[in-house]
């Protein structure tokens, strides 16, 4: 390459790559997400294909992001650009990242809304006494766009300071004391919904596969859901890759990475749903179920207020760690080359990304009429094209590119001394596993 690009430094010390790739990883996906996304594509059988995916496509992914990332150094633009380059291939595989930041807008405009209802809720629980139900106290947040579009505005504001700042300076102390709190808070709600709870019932939704359940659409949700929890094919994990030093080993990192990140789900979904069917709530009620169950169980819980308070504060943290990650992506390409500086380039996504929230905004009040695609409002048309479409296919590029298309001896250099069998399999579900099945799933639902 001719110019040079400005160079970001490495993390220092052998966690932190860990602790903020997990901190990009878990988030609102995990608890917002998965299990409302199970409880409305039919439980078990949903389940299951999400855990299929994170294993035969997920981690061979994660492998190939982080090794394209540090090996070159740059953004996921650049790392693209410059792994083609290296291999003798041509430079337009760059495109992938360039799919990837416009994913990355697409899906920080909804995540933030929703992140910003999470700060709402660290108020709304310090001072809930229960008068209402915890579903109307849902209907009536998301009534007022007003009070959505304020703390929408917060959340941006809040992740674009610590992106300004840089990433490796701030984060790393946030997520070693903050994420492992988050993590036994789960675990309180969990032995919650075992004691107070229908948990026997949670367990056999969350595990009973029955497949007369799935609907046309619930492979490319898992799917989808799969790429958005371990943050995939959108440049996250490739950016933070960048920064993790060189003595690292990708694919033991990737496979913790990967696990904690599900077993936050799968707790995610056991804290729930015992909530969910002891109250007779909704398990299919979409996106409010996290708020509607868990504000019934802290309006029902000694000291509930507090637990509560401190629950929501933990969740924000949770997914201020993750929109950092989605915004890290177009920010570092548009400061490595020198096009602003790294608080105007944060600035500038920024207000991008917050713009197009005003629609997600308003797909829950004044646009709740409002269809751009059939059956899907604002925000659910935001996140099809970019969790289900967007994600998907820039994770199928990459798995094209690492298995047939980049130099073997670079992928072998970065995977350092990595067992033969382990090697062989990996490679065996990169060149043909995850890019058949990913493809698999967007024909079968074309048609
Ligand atoms: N993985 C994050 C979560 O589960 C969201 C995310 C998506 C982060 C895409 C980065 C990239 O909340």
């Amino acid at each position: 390459m001719q110019k040079t690009l400005k160079s970001h430094g490495t993390w220092i010390g052998k966690w932190t790559f860990v602790l903020a790739a997990t901190g990009s990883a878990v988030g609102l996906g995990n608890i917002w997400g998965f299990p409302y996304k199970a409880g409305t594509e039919g439980g078990a059988a949903f389940v299951l294909i999400y855990l299929l995916c994170i294993i035969i496509i997920g981690i061979p992914i994660m492998i190939s992001e982080i090794l394209i990332g540090r090996r070159s150094g740059n953004s996921p633009i650049n790392s693209m650009k410059k792994s083609a380059i290296d291999s003798n291939r041509s430079s337009s595989w760059q495109l992938v990242g360039w799919i990837g930041i416009s994913a990355g807008v697409l899906i920080l405009s909804f995540y933030s809304v929703i992140a910003g209802i999470c700060l709402n809720y660290i108020f709304i629980a310090a001072s809930s006494s229960g008068e209402i139900s915890a579903s109307e106290q849902f209907a009536s947040v998301i009534q007022s766009p007003i009070s959505l579009m304020i703390w929408h505005t917060v959340f941006m504001f809040l992740t674009f300071l610590i992106v300004s700042a840089g990433v490796k300076d701030g984060i790393g102390r946030m997520v070693k004391i903050l994420m492992p709190m988050l993590g036994l808070l789960l675990i309180f709600m969990v032995l919650y919904g075992i004691v107070k709870g229908d948990f026997s019932k949670a367990l056999l939704f969350l595990f009973t596969p029955d497949f007369s359940n799935i609907g046309t659409n619930t492979f490319l949700s898992a799917m989808g859901q799969a790429f958005f929890s371990l943050s995939l094919g959108m440049g996250s994990i490739m950016a933070y890759g960048a920064y993790m030093p060189k003595d690292q080993e990708i694919v033991s990192t990737s496979f913790s990475v990967g696990s904690l990140d599900t077993l936050v789900a799968i707790m995610a979904g056991l804290a729930i749903f015992p909530i969910i069917f002891a109250f007779n709530l909704e398990p299919g009620s979409g996106p409010g179920l996290v708020f509607i169950s868990l504000l019934s169980a802290f309006n029902q819980m000694e000291f509930g207020q507090l637990i509560g308070a401190i629950f929501f504060i933990l969740l924000s943290v949770a997914a201020l760690s993750s929109s950092i990650s989605i915004l890290e992506p177009g920010v570092a390409f548009i400061s490595e080359e020198r096009i602003a500086s790294r608080t105007s380039s944060a600035l500038i996504i920024s207000f991008l990304c917050w713009v197009v929230g005003i629609g997600t905004v308003f797909s829950f009040n004044i646009w709740s009429d409002y269809y751009p695609l059939p059956d899907k409002n604002f925000q659910e048309t935001i996140e099809l094209i970019s969790v289900q479409i967007l994600q998907p296919l820039g994770g199928m590029l990459i798995a094209i590119f690492v298995g047939w298309f980049m130099n073997e001896s670079i992928i072998k250099s970065e995977l350092g001394d990595l067992n033969p069998v382990f090697y062989k399999l990996w490679r065996f579900f990169i060149r043909y596993i995850a890019p058949s099945s990913v493809a698999f799933i967007f024909i079968s639902q074309l048609l």
